[in-house]
């Protein structure tokens, strides 16, 4: 990276240092500039006052987007009180701003396509998963870091070759996002058992398939991130998406599991819970979707949240407290209220 690139960078960032000693400084550098008495190759990072360390040497940045990277510095006071981001201030637990080996389970469209090209662009090295090859490989296009992988999760064989597939060409797998996802509209009145175990399959236990060679990959080098694909619809059962709500409430239990068991390996698992998004799979809907939000704005609030160190990436807010509030309504209330939801003739009142 250039020294106006770096620069650049840098004023876009909240950013932490660490020093030789393997200390974080408790302070946020906000600039790097050539250091006019350095020699060549060291850069002067602007720190906040009540920074003690300010020798020169080699540290180590982490930044809000960037990954952690070293660099030779000289630490230079600043005058008065920088702004700082309290987030930023402490460096990342895995101490991995910006993967580089990603696998995006249903790349092939809507959000993890997004995602995929996003973090292609990014410069990451992706695995587009799908199971349509056609479609894979256009969202892979000329990238030459786009590795297709084109698999069914409800086969879990399939996804331990792939995972192992994708490590042997990309390296360590940093970031498993475990997206892909199937919904079709449910009513007990025509009680269709087969699309019921059919939607768990592909939400649930597809996500467990993956989940299974990654936390394997990850667990031996105690380093990485898996983001799980909930949902709104988790929050509450939904009249007519009943499999689907139980399929991700089911993603969101094990979610929270995950994170407790696996922190001592040092893996953070976060949990995604988007409301509507314009994709294929919500186009079938014949109802008004409230709030809902077009695929790339989507693509980047994940990207984002998955550079937080927030557990759980959940958007639009609007609709995610609307209905952690139904949540809390007394049953016989919401069960009034959902009703509402039916075609007229289904309704009792
Ligand atoms: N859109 C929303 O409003 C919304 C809201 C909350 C959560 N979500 C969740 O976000 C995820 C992505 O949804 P989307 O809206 O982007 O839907 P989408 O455009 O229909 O994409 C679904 C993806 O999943 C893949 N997939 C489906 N079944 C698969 C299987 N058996 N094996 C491998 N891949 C499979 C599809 O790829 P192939 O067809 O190539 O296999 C496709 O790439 C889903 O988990 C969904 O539940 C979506």
């Amino acid at each position: 990276m250039g020294r106006a690139e770096l620069r650049d960078e840098a004023r876009r960032l909240d950013c932490a240092a660490r020093n030789q000693s393997g200390q974080w400084l408790p302070a946020i550098p906000i600039a790097f500039h050539h250091h006019p008495t350095a020699p060549r190759g060291v850069d002067r990072i602007v720190v906040a006052p009540n920074v003690s360390d300010t020798s020169a040497g080699r540290f180590q940045i982490a930044g809000s987007r960037s990954k952690t990277r070293e660099r030779r510095l000289v630490l230079e006071k600043s005058a008065k009180p920088l702004r700082t981001h309290p987030k930023a201030a402490l460096p990342r637990k895995n101490e991995m701003e910006s993967p580089n080996a990603i696998i995006i389970t249903g790349a092939s469209s809507g959000i993890g396509a997004a995602l995929a090209r996003r973090y292609i662009e990014d410069g990451a090295t992706v695995g587009v998963c799908g199971r349509n090859r056609d479609r894979v490989l256009s969202v892979c296009g000329a990238a030459p870091r786009a590795i297709p992988l084109v698999f069914d999760v409800t086969d879990p064989a399939a996804c331990e070759t792939a995972v192992k597939n994708f490590e042997e060409e990309a390296g360590a797998l940093d970031l498993a996002i475990l997206n892909a996802g199937y919904h079709l509209a449910t009513d007990a009145a025509a009680f269709d058992l087969e699309t019921c175990k059919r939607i768990m399959e592909i939400n649930y236990f597809g996500a467990l398939n993956c989940l299974a060679p990654t936390i394997e990959a990850m667990k031996t080098r105690r380093r990485g991130i898996i983001a799980m694909m909930g949902s709104a619809a988790a929050t509450i059962g939904l009249p007519n998406a009943g499999a689907y709500c139980s399929s991700k409430s089911a993603v969101a239990r094990i979610t929270e599991t995950l994170r407790v068991e696996l922190r001592a390996f040092n893996i953070d698992v976060r949990l995604i819970t988007p409301g509507f998004v314009d994709t294929p799979l919500t186009a079938r809907n014949e109802f008004p979707m409230p709030f809902l939000m077009p695929v790339e704005e989507a693509a980047a609030l994940i990207e984002r949240g998955l550079s937080s160190k927030s557990y759980e990436i959940s958007f639009p807010r609007r609709l995610i407290w609307g209905l952690r509030l139904a949540s809390l309504l007394p049953r016989a209330l919401y069960f009034k209220l959902a009703e509402r939801l039916l075609p007229s003739e289904r309704r009792t009142d």
